[in-house]
Formats: structure tokens, C-alpha cells, sequence
């Protein structure tokens, strides 16, 4: 496994069991029949009823499962044996074992994975920041898309990844343009899901622009299409920000609108 790789698979160890316990994945509220899924990603995929879906860094499993709840027969992949095993578990307490399954591998070197070609191709929200190797990403995209299906991919616009999280007005902290070495975080910051726990395990993180990204599908034969940006966010990305009834978040009224969620999809 690539060395930053490693390092960020000993972070994920310790954070999911955190992450399964918070309010924020509120897993309790999924077995009791809450979507783990967004309007924007469900509006953009569409009926998944019978199709075979693959969920790329799927985590501990809320939203593969939920894909699985509204019919998908769902594969989520994750690098993570903590995040696999207690999405295993998920899927047998929410009794959607048999319409999702869960397979550890890094998504840079995933291969063709069993259960495929599918149909959808899926991943959202903390994605290729963690990631070293956007060619070997792209390439287990490919391997995996049905000729008549698409990828889908819904994360933090890039250019909103540039600013301070903690700034009151936007401050850029981070360059865009990835200078080849990813930001080295020593461990002792809050989780971004239980804001009391103190992570003690280093991280690497990766700032990849927008052309980066379509550059790297294009060269395992993909075509970017319905490229959409947003002026809200699915967490806090500034301390301005409020969370809407549709639980977007947005910036105070009269802040100048920044693109804060980048979507597409791509097809073979
Ligand atoms: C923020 S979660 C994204 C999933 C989802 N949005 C969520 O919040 O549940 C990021 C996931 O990526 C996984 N991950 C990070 N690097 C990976 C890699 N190289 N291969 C596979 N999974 C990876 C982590 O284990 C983690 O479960």
C-alpha cells in the first residue's frame, strides 16, 4: 500500500468508531428509517431500483445502505477493516444484508470488484482528499462502469477546500494546486464528527483542482458531463454558516456566495 496511504488507513482506524458513535452519523436515526443520502445526490442518480451500484470509500456504510434501501443491490468499498466490519454489522441490524456487501481494499487498487460491472458507481463527501493516486482512483472507476452506466461524485468544491475553516471571513490557508506534498496534520485536532475527541493518529490529506480530477478520468477513458457547483455545503465549512431545513448549509444572508459542493458524473 503507498506509504500516506498507510498512515491515513491507522487515522480511519481510530476515528470510525468514533464517527459510529456521534450525532452526526446518528445511526440510530438510520435503523430507525432516516436517509443517510442528500437531495442533491438522490436527485442526481436517480431511481437506483435494481441496479447494481458501487459505493467508493463507503466508510462504515450509512449511505450504501440507504442506496440499498431504495432497491440497489449496493457493494461498498473501503480501505478501512473497522469501517467494513461494522458496516457488515449495519447491514445485518437495518436487515439489508442481502442487498449490500462490503469488501476492504484501497479504491486506487481496487481491481474489478466482484458483483460488477455496475450500473452506478458512487462516492461523496470526503473522497479524494485522502487520496494519493488519482490515476489508480480513475482507473478502478473505469474497471468497474458498465459501458451503459455512469460515475457519480459529490464532494467539497475544491476551490472551498483552499480556505480556513476556523476564519470568520474566507482566508485562504491551502494552496490549490497540489505542490506534490500532501498536508502533514501531527494528530492532537478535533474530529470533524464528535468535535470533543482529539485525534491522536498523523494524517495526510491531498488538494486536488478540478481540472486534476476530470484529467484523471479522462485518461481511463471517461467523459466528464453534467458538471454542477453549489453555494451550500453539507457540513460547516465557515463559521458563518447555518444549516437549512433542507439540511444544506449555507452562508449569512449578504455574504458573497463561494462554490462550495462540486458534482458530475462520467461515463465510458
Ligand atoms: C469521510 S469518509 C467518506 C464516506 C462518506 N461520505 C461518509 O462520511 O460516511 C472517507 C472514507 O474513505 C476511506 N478511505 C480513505 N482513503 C482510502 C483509500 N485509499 N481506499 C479506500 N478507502 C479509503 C476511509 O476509510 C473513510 O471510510
Amino acid at each position: 500500500m503507498n506509504e500516506h496511504h498507510a498512515v491515513n488507513r491507522r487515522w480511519w482506524a481510530e476515528v470510525t468508531p468514533v464517527h459510529a458513535a456521534s450525532a452526526f452519523y446518528d445511526v440510530k436515526g438510520f435503523l430507525a428509517g432516516r436517509s443517510a443520502l442528500g437531495a442533491v445526490e438522490r436527485q442526481a442518480v436517480g431511481d437506483v431500483s435494481g441496479k447494481r451500484l458501487l459505493h467508493l470509500q463507503c466508510h462504515f456504510g450509512l449511505d450504501t445502505l440507504s442506496w440499498a434501501r431504495l432497491g440497489a443491490a449496493a457493494v461498498g468499498v473501503d480501505f478501512s477493516a473497522e469501517a467494513t466490519t461494522m458496516a457488515r454489522d449495519l447491514a445485518r441490524r437495518a436487515g439489508l444484508a442481502g442487498r449490500a456487501r462490503f469488501v476492504e481494499g484501497d479504491v486506487t487498487a481496487a481491481g474489478t470488484v466482484e458483483g460488477g460491472p455496475f450500473d452506478v458507481v458512487f462516492t461523496s463527501f470526503g473522497t479524494v482528499v485522502w487520496l494519493a493516486d488519482l490515476d489508480g482512483w480513475a482507473e478502478t472507476i473505469a474497471a468497474n462502469l458498465s459501458p451503459g452506466g455512469f460515475f457519480y461524485f459529490l464532494d467539497a468544491h475544491p476551490a472551498a477546500t483552499m480556505f480556513d475553516e476556523e476564519a470568520e471571513e474566507p482566508t485562504i490557508a491551502y494552496d490549490y494546486f497540489q505542490a506534490g506534498e500532501p498536508v502533514r496534520e501531527q494528530g492532537g485536532g478535533a474530529d470533524y464528527a464528535d468535535r470533543s475527541y482529539r485525534i491522536r493518529s498523523e494524517s495526510r490529506s491531498f488538494t486536488w483542482s478540478v481540472s486534476a480530477i476530470f484529467s484523471a478520468l479522462e485518461a481511463a477513458g471517461l467523459t466528464v458531463f453534467e458538471v454542477r457547483e453549489y453555494p451550500f455545503g453539507a457540513w460547516r465549512q465557515f463559521p458563518d454558516m447555518t444549516k437549512a431545513a433542507d439540511g444544506y448549509w449555507r452562508r449569512r444572508d449578504g455574504a458573497k456566495p463561494l462554490p462550495l459542493l462540486l458534482g458530475f458524473k462520467a461515463r465510458r
